[in-house]
This record gives structure tokens, C-alpha cells and sequence, in this order.
């Protein structure tokens, strides 16, 4: 390794040494964890559940979703892919891929655990949370085996993804948690605002699971053997878009209240990036329903369910403040550096701080 190498923390050599050093700082990340680290698993996390939502939709959309016939194994006569007269060798690596995943999702969920058992103080919220994603993963493990040997009924392919919406925001959680202390949570918006954006928060719920209704009376089925729900296309797919309509009126109203009673910064552009989010997502989805949805755009219409899931689970905790994560001695504080708490330099500022501007105290936060 050279010096100057040395001195980035990067390895030179093979790729194998490479990747072996890369393996061990991600060891030494959730062995050692840092406040910095648990936050980078967590997002890990989130980012491996959208990811395989995505995937899943792929099995599904490629028509390989009995790629592999059978559950545990794949063929009846092995776990992994075997030649199978009547299955073909590509749908079956395409569904036994997306089976191989869950270990992707699994390895970062036990990354996650780890971390937090780890972290000193350790925090029992957040080891409560990080549990849900090994457990998750596992549940999801065997309901997808339920989804094969059920021949991809649309009930439960519905709840295999919605299961993974709540995966998703699990880690989410995990993520904004882990970026906040424990402090009883503190409002910093006006209740009604705060009460608006839990509203909005049902009320995109319900879009995603009229959403899968859609794709359960739709033609992606994923096999030709798999049954659909016995619904009118247009009119759950009119629903679903009305729905969308209620959801875009509730983020421009959020993103209104928030303007006008000087909300934090942070919450008001949380509430813009959801709505940018959302727009994208509603174009996505009347672009592929008139063009009787193809594939790529239904795929690229799933990832935007996962970001619009995400953009609306972050709005809502970045409308409350926890206080400063707690750090270990000598470790700076971490987080919304203005939870930070500091010894003011002026007696002015000491003054301030005992009765801090709040721009928001007028409506009675
Ligand atoms: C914020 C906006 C939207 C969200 C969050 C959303 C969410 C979803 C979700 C979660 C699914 C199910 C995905 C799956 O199980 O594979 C879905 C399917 C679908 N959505 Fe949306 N959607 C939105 C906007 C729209 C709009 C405006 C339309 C226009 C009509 C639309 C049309 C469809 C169609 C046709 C499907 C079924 C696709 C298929 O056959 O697989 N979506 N949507």
C-alpha cells in the first residue's frame, strides 16, 4: 500500500484484497459502531427493502414468478436450479435471484442488530425496531413460499408486497431514530399540522394497497397459471388515481401550513421533496396505464411506490425533534446540530437559550 494510499484508508492490490478490506470495515462498522455507522446500516436497510420490492416486481413482471415451482426448494428434487423439463432455465434463475436477495436484505438486517446491541449506550428503542427487520425478513421468507405454493394468488402476492412496505418503514424508522436522541418527543410544528401529516400518512397507505389491488386485477400476473382478482380494471384503477388526487390535495395543504406558520426548514422541504416525489410517481403511473402497462414503466412505477413511502415516513418524523443522539464520551454530538446543546460564549445567548425563539410558539405549539 502506498503512503499516500495508507493515508486515504485505501487498500491497493487485487481486487480480493480490496474487497476483503472493504468486508472488514463493514464488520468493524456494526462490531464498533459508531452513532454515524448504525445510521449508514439502517439506511442500508431501507435501501435493500426498496431494492427487493423492486426486484420482486421484476420476478413478477418477466412472468418468472413460478420461475421456481415449488417452495424451500426450487424444483422438486433440488434447492437450487435444476434442468426442469417444464420450467425454463431463465425464469427459474430469475426467481431463485430474487430468493438469493433475501440474504442480501437479511446480512444488512442482522448488520443492523448487531450494530445496536453493540452501541454504547445501548438504546432499547432502537434494538426493539432493529429487531423487526431479521424477524421480517424471515416472515417474508416463508410468505413468499406461500405466494409460490398459493400459485401467486393476487391476496397473497398483495400482502407480500405490503408486508414490505411495513418492512420498509421499520427501517426507516430505524434510520430516523438513529439520527435523534431519546428524549420525549418535542413538536415542531402546530398539532394540526402534525395531525395532517399522520392523515396523509393513512391516506397514502391506502393508495399503496389500492395500488396492489390494480396489479392484482391487472395482466402481470407473473404466470400464466395465476388467478386475478374478479374487479373492473378501469374502476379500481380510476380509484386508485382519484386516491392519488386526495393525497396530492393533503401534501399541498401540509406544505401550505407549513409555509405560512414558519415551520423548520427542514420540514418544509421534506414536504416539497414529497410532493416533487409524488408528482413524478402520478406521472409514472397515467403514462403506463395509457400505454397498457408496460413492464419497464410498471417496475420504474414500484421503485417510485417505495420512494413516495419514504419521502411521506420522513416528513412526519422531521416534524418532531428527540434532542441530540447521546454520545459516548469524548464523542461529538450527532444529529440536528441546532439540538445540539451548547455552553453559550455570550450571556446574551445564555438568556436566549433559556427562552429560545420559537417561531412557531404564536399558534400555541
Ligand atoms: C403517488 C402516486 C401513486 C402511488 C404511490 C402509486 C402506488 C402504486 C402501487 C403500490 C402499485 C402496486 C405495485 C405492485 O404491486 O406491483 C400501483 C400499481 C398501479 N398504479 Fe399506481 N400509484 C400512484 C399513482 C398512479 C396513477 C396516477 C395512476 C394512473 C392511473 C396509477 C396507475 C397504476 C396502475 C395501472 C397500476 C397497476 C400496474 C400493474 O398492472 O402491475 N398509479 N401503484
Amino acid at each position: 500500500m502506498t503512503e499516500a494510499e495508507q493515508h486515504a484508508g485505501r487498500p491497493s492490490g487485487s481486487p480480493l484484497d480490496r474487497a476483503r478490506s472493504l468486508g472488514s470495515r463493514l464488520l468493524r462498522s456494526a462490531w464498533d459502531p459508531t452513532p454515524g455507522s448504525l445510521r449508514r446500516w439502517a439506511l442500508a436497510s431501507v435501501v435493500a427493502n426498496v431494492g427487493i420490492a423492486v426486484t420482486g416486481a421484476a420476478v413478477r413482471l418477466t412472468g418468472s414468478g413460478l420461475g421456481c415451482p415449488t417452495w424451500p426448494r426450487c424444483t422438486p428434487g433440488s434447492f437450487v436450479p435444476a434442468a426442469h423439463p417444464e420450467h425454463s432455465p431463465v425464469k427459474m434463475a430469475i426467481e431463485f435471484g430474487n430468493r438469493l436477495l433475501a440474504f442480501v436484505v437479511l446480512a444488512v438486517a442482522v448488520g443492523c442488530v448487531v450494530a445496536v446491541l453493540r452501541m454504547v449506550p445501548r438504546r432499547r428503542g432502537l434494538v426493539r425496531i432493529a429487531m423487526i427487520q431479521p424477524v421480517g425478513v424471515a416472515v417474508q421468507a416463508v410468505w413468499g413460499g406461500l405466494v409460490v405454493r398459493t400459485l401467486l394468488n393476487p391476496v397473497t402476492v398483495s400482502v407480500h408486497f405490503l408486508l414490505s412496505i411495513g418492512m420498509i418503514a421499520a427501517a426507516f424508522a430505524l434510520y430516523a431514530r438513529s439520527g435523534e436522541g431519546d428524549a420525549p418527543p418535542r413538536r415542531l410544528v402546530h398539532r394540526d399540522i402534525r395531525t395532517l401529516g399522520f392523515v396523509l400518512t393513512a391516506a397514502m397507505f391506502v393508495l399503496l394497497v389500492v395500488g396492489v389491488v390494480v396489479t392484482g386485477t391487472g395482466p402481470h400476473s407473473g404466470d400464466e397459471a395465476a388467478s386475478r382478482f374478479d374487479l373492473d380494471i378501469e374502476t379500481v384503477a380510476r380509484v386508485h388515481a382519484d386516491l392519488v388526487w386526495v393525497v396530492l390535495g393533503m401534501t399541498f395543504a401540509l406544505l401550505f401550513a407549513l409555509h405560512v406558520s414558519d415551520s423548520p426548514g427542514r420540514a418544509r422541504r421534506g414536504a416539497l421533496v414529497l410532493l416533487g416525489v409524488e408528482l413524478g410517481q402520478g406521472v409514472i403511473g397515467f403514462v403506463q396505464y395509457f400505454l397498457a402497462v408496460p413492464a419497464l414503466l410498471v417496475g420504474m412505477h414500484v421503485l417510485g411506490a417505495g420512494l413516495v413511502w419514504v419521502a411521506t415516513l420522513r416528513v412526519v418524523f422531521l416534524m418532531r425533534s428527540r434532542g441530540p443522539v447521546p454520545a459516548a464520551a469524548g464523542d461529538a454530538v450527532l444529529g440536528n446540530p441546532a439540538d445540539a446543546p451548547r455552553t453559550p460564549a455570550d450571556p446574551t445567548e445564555a438568556a436566549d437559550a433559556a427562552d429560545p425563539p420559537n417561531p412557531v410558539r404564536p399558534l400555541g405549539v
